[in-house]
């Protein structure tokens, strides 16, 4: 960074956000194996939060790669980039005032620690954990099939790691959950830890 660049306080607090949007702001960042369920579920997190009032946004991996980060790929470098820009937006929504959903297979460990580094005690991890086995059953978009074939390179569960957390502040199995009580279960997060009220 040049060093002639200085930093400007705003003059809106984050006090006086929280107060007009009835909210605090929080970053959820999902993650998991691509087809585990993130964006259903963020999204369905988001519908309810929504209805509720609440300033909310959701970066969504497949469409944050069409634009913002259409020029990168899946290989490590890429994918730690793709996070690391999506650290940024989501922190500029969250620092708005917004609940801001992130949902991106973030694979690495490092990558997720950099954007709780920055969000702080916005950050809250949600881990949607769907087994590979069934990821690959449901191959909503036919990439694992393609993937097998060797069609894909570094595909992530085949060809390139998923490192889980391993200490996630919410922790999704969608094997023994539906759609909305997985959302229950984030939402209620949300009320327990005062972020929305009751
Ligand atoms: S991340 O690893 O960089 O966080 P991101 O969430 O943005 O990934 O994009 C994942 C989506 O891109 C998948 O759901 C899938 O639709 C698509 N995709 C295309 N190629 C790959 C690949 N090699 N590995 C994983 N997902 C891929």
């Amino acid at each position: 960074m040049n060093s002639n660049i200085v930093w400007h306080n705003a003059s809106v607090t984050t006090g006086e956000r929280n107060e007009q949007k009835g909210h605090a702001p929080c970053l959820l960042w999902y993650t998991g194996l691509s087809g585990s369920g993130k964006s259903t579920i963020a999204n369905a997190v988001d519908r309810i939060l929504f209805e509720r009032g609440c300033h909310t946004y959701l970066l969504d991996g497949d469409n944050v790669r069409h634009g913002l980060n259409s020029d990168l790929g899946f290989d490590d470098n890429s994918r730690k980039e793709n996070i690391r820009r999506i650290t940024e937006v989501a922190n500029l929504f969250a620092d708005a005032g917004l609940i801001v959903g992130t949902a991106f297979i973030s694979p690495f460990i490092a990558d997720r620690e950099q954007a709780r580094n920055l969000a702080k005690e916005t950050f809250i991890e949600v881990f949607v954990d769907t087994p590979l086995e069934i990821c690959e059953q449901r191959d909503p978009k036919g990439l694992y099939t393609k993937a097998r074939k060797g069609e894909i390179p570094n595909f992530t569960g085949i060809s390139s790691p998923y490192e889980a957390p391993p200490s996630p502040q919410i922790h999704i199995e969608t094997d023994k959950l539906s759609i909305e009580e997985a959302a229950n279960q984030i939402v209620e997060y949300l009320v327990k830890h005062k972020v929305i009220p009751a």
